[in-house]
């Protein structure tokens, strides 16, 4: 029996490094693209998944994150008395109902598995979803409904991917494929940021997944991988073979906000899409290209 998904997990006590100075005494994934967090996108896309419980991996100078899915009672009453309807209604839109998120804390930044490996009691024998902030995915279905509808009928792993650049696989977590239908890939194997001349393929993981619970045996071995960090690849090609593991080309395009031109690239481009700015946003634009 495949069981449901209603878990995901938010690792977000990375570093930020890329992006300092912002990134000092602010976390990374509270960084907005045009007027939303990017912590708010992820649980978003999450709960159009049919996700119900909320896991967020914390570390030092994250608090923000937190707070920001809770009820601000000030803020809403001085809202409501300047009659802001409109913006009291988004702020409302964010709140969780009760006990829906849990937060974990990794002391220190030991790697995406080792934050992972710190969810292990939210987790429990329950699969789940994983969904880096910094991957920002524009798409009309939410890239987790899209792989939660694939769990569903396979059961097992299922990842995002898509294709990257030969010459880039050294930055990315790349797949070893069995069989490919164009859509869904059967993995052999994956490899943490390999070569070019050493990858197996240019299909690439982004920051989505859903894996089952066994991952977690795998990674309490604390194995050390690429840049002596616990990875979280290494640890799911080991249930390469024992469950099924599927990539999904899913649709959509994937900004990496963790980088400063992806970031850039996903304010324009989710500016663009809105009515209330698009227009402006486009004939401003104009002035800089013919520059
Ligand atoms: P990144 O590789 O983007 O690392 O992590 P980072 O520290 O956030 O950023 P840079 O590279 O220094 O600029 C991918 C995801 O894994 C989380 C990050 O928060 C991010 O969502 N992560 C990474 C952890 O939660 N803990 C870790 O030990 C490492």
């Amino acid at each position: 029996m495949i069981k449901p998904l209603r878990k995901a997990v938010f690792p977000v006590a990375g570093l930020g490094t890329r992006f300092l100075p912002a990134t000092k005494a602010m976390a990374k994934e509270m960084l907005p693209v045009v007027d939303k967090p990017l912590i708010q996108y992820a649980v978003d896309e999450a709960r159009a998944a049919g996700i119900e419980q909320f896991c967020m991996v914390t570390g030092r100078g994250k608090t923000a994150i937190v707070e920001h899915f809770d009820i601000a009672y000030e803020l809403e009453a001085t809202l409501k008395m300047r009659g802001k309807n409109a913006e009291l209604a988004n702020l409302r839109d964010l709140q969780m109902p009760p006990g829906a998120i849990t937060t974990v804390r990794q002391q220190e930044p030991l790697g995406l598995g080792h934050a992972i490996w710190c969810a292990r009691s939210f987790i429990g024998d329950d699969p789940f979803a994983i969904l880096l902030p910094d991957d920002l995915v524009m798409s009309e279905v939410p890239c987790t409904k899209q792989l939660a509808d694939v769990y569903h009928e396979t059961g097992g792993c299922v990842v995002a991917v898509t294709e990257v650049p030969h010459e880039q696989t050294n930055r990315y977590g790349i797949l070893d494929i069995a069989s490919d239908d164009g859509r869904l890939v059967e993995i052999r194997g994956l490899v943490e940021k390999p070569k070019p001349e050493d990858a197996p393929s240019d299909l690439s993981i982004i920051g989505r997944y859903v894996l089952t619970a066994g991952v977690i045996e795998h990674l309490a071995r604390m194995e050390r991988g690429q840049g002596n960090e616990v990875q979280l690849t290494d640890a799911m090609a080991k249930m390469i073979g024992h469950v099924p593991f599927h990539g999904l080309r899913y649709e959509g395009r994937r900004f990496d906000c963790g980088d400063k031109v992806g970031f850039l690239e996903a304010q324009l481009a989710f500016a663009l899409k809105r009515e209330d700015l698009g227009p402006q946003v486009r004939a401003f634009l104009k002035n800089y290209v013919n520059a």
